[in-house]
Parts: C-alpha cells; sequence; structure tokens
C-alpha cells in the first residue's frame, strides 16, 4: 500500500499573467486529496474500472511513469472538483507522488516536474504553478525573471518558469465557491484569445506584474489592508480579461460588504472560487454562507506532498 497526501492551492495574485511569464503567488492550503495505491488484478479507481475520460490525469500519470502490475487507486478529496482550488493538481501530484515513491525516486521536484509535464499535456496549455505549489507545499512565486533563490525552474516550448519560495505569515484567506464548475484549459484558451489579439490585454498583463510585486512586499511586511487593496485591482484586470462572471461577481461583492479588505477570483475562474482577505474572517465566510456557498477558511498547508509506503 502506497498513500500519498496532497495540498490544495489558492492562487493569491497573477492567475492567467503567469502562463505568459508574468509573476503570480500561490500557496497551498489546508484542503486536500490523498490517494492510496495497491497492486491489483485489473486497473481501478474507487472500486471501478478505471476509465480514461473520467480518470484522465490518473491515467496520464500511470502511463507516464509505472509499467508494473494493474493497480487499484482509492482517492479521497476536500477539495470540490472544477473550483478552482487545485483538485486536478493535487490529484496528480498525490498520483504522481505515490508512483514516484513505488520506483524509490520520489523528491518534490520530481514530483513537480512529472506532474506538470501531466497537466501540460491535458489542459494543453499551462504554467507550473499549481503543480509547484501542490507539490512544494507554504507558498510560491513563479516567474520567467531569473534570480537568485529559486528551487527549481520548468521550461516548455520556449518559456520557463523559475520557482521560488516564499515565507508566507500564517494568515486566513476566506475562500467562497460559487457553484459554477471552472474549466481551466477553456478559460485558459478564452483570455489567450484575447491576449493574443488586443495590445490593451498586454497592458493589463504588465500593470498586473506591477501588482504582484507589490503584494509581495505587502505580505512580507503583514501589511493585509494594503494586500486586500491589491487583490481589488488584481481582481479588476481578471475581470477585464474575461475571466469573471455574474455569479463571480456576487460572491465578490458579498466578501467586501461583509468587511473583506480586498476579494478577488482564484484560479482561472469563469465560475469556481474567490478568495477574500479581512481581520473578520468568520464575518465573511458567514456572508457567502448565507448567500448559499459554501464557504471556508484556509491556512497555508506546511508539508506539500506527503508519501507513506
Ligand atoms: C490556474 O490555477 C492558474 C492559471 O494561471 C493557469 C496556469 O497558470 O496554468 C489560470
Amino acid at each position: 500500500m502506497t498513500v500519498a497526501i496532497s495540498p490544495g492551492k489558492i492562487i493569491l495574485l497573477g492567475e492567467h499573467g503567469v502562463v505568459y511569464g508574468k509573476p503570480a503567488l500561490a500557496m497551498a492550503i489546508s484542503l486536500k486529496v490523498a490517494v492510496d495505491i495497491e497492486i491489483a488484478s485489473q486497473y481501478m479507481v474507487n472500486s471501478h474500472p478505471l476509465e480514461e475520460r473520467k480518470h484522465v490525469y490518473i491515467k496520464r500519470a500511470i502511463d507516464k511513469l509505472w509499467n508494473g502490475s494493474p493497480l487499484s487507486i482509492t482517492t479521497f478529496s476536500q477539495i470540490p472538483s472544477a473550483s478552482g482550488l487545485g483538485s486536478s493538481a493535487a490529484i496528480t501530484t498525490a498520483m504522481t507522488a505515490a508512483l514516484l515513491a513505488m520506483r524509490n525516486d520520489f523528491s518534490k521536484e520530481n514530483v513537480a516536474r512529472h506532474s506538470f509535464e501531466i497537466e501540460y499535456e491535458v489542459q494543453g496549455m499551462a504554467s507550473p504553478i499549481d503543480t509547484s505549489t501542490c507539490s512544494y507545499g507554504k507558498a510560491i512565486m513563479v516567474w520567467k525573471k531569473e534570480k537568485q533563490g529559486y528551487i527549481w525552474s520548468m521550461s516548455k516550448n520556449g518559456s520557463t518558469w523559475y520557482v521560488y519560495p516564499f515565507d508566507v505569515p500564517d494568515v486566513s484567506i476566506v475562500v467562497g465557491i460559487s457553484s459554477i464548475k471552472s474549466k481551466t484549459p477553456k478559460i485558459v484558451k478564452k483570455v489567450g484569445k484575447f491576449i493574443g489579439h488586443s495590445s490593451f490585454a498586454k497592458d493589463l498583463l504588465n500593470e498586473m506584474e506591477t501588482l504582484v510585486t507589490e503584494g509581495v512586499d505587502a505580505l512580507k511586511k503583514r501589511d493585509f489592508i494594503k494586500f486586500g487593496e491589491i487583490m481589488d485591482k488584481n481582481h479588476k484586470i481578471l475581470y477585464n480579461i474575461g475571466a469573471s462572471s455574474k455569479e463571480i461577481e456576487k460572491l465578490i461583492m458579498t466578501a467586501r460588504k461583509a468587511g473583506a479588505y480586498g476579494a478577488k477570483i482564484t484560479g482561472a475562474g469563469g465560475g469556481g472560487s474567490i478568495i477574500a482577505i479581512g481581520d473578520e474572517p468568520e464575518k465573511i465566510r458567514e456572508a457567502l454562507k448565507e448567500k448559499g456557498k459554501d464557504a471556508y477558511i484556509v491556512l497555508p498547508d506546511k508539508d506539500g506532498v506527503k508519501v507513506w509506503k
């Protein structure tokens, strides 16, 4: 039996821009995914035969990393699927970690590399931010700029991303989940078309780059009020590049009315989740729940992916 647990993630600042080499800041969260793998007589997932269409990330991880006997995989998840909270990245990193451990080849960097390859193959376009965050834990900044102190770098189709550890303070973030599924590849393509055809969009991404660097400073100083203002400005850009929706805007307004210093989409958007920061996180969570939405208060996960065999 091999068990791996991976945290989910939130993007604090800079989603979409990071696909084009702009900086983004992400944090691993206290909502997790686990996989339990056992040798079996045929490939099974949660007691049903493995189906490529339903279990695409699991199937790709097996194809890439395993050529031994068939496996029976059981999954457990605290992360709603397609919620923008990294459920796909977490299942990929947990599967990859378990398979690498079974080959005696486990390291967080190896997990991050293979998981990024898998996510890229499945989604067609992605940055390594989700899979690196789930693998490493804590918080990371991803950027095309090479400076001192990165933990690993990854290249794909002519782009290189450097992954920097970020010492995130113990901050409570409120997550509000909309009832609309966020289809990351679809939204990334939609935003990509807009960026490809509009110099205005490119200006917005440059503005987002400035916001991310300012946000990193604010968070280091524990200036959550400033960080909230930056989240709001980041959200406005995400709205303008087509990553929001009516449902998401309602959640953002609810969080702000409940006293959030700032609120924004987290992840690809379209639907999915919002994040909010404030000095009374419970009040924000309750306001979101009163609107009939699932809402959580999450903390940074300190461990990243973990494996037992
Ligand atoms: C999704 O969590 C973040 C995006 O920037 C896509 C990516 O970086 O792969 C929207």
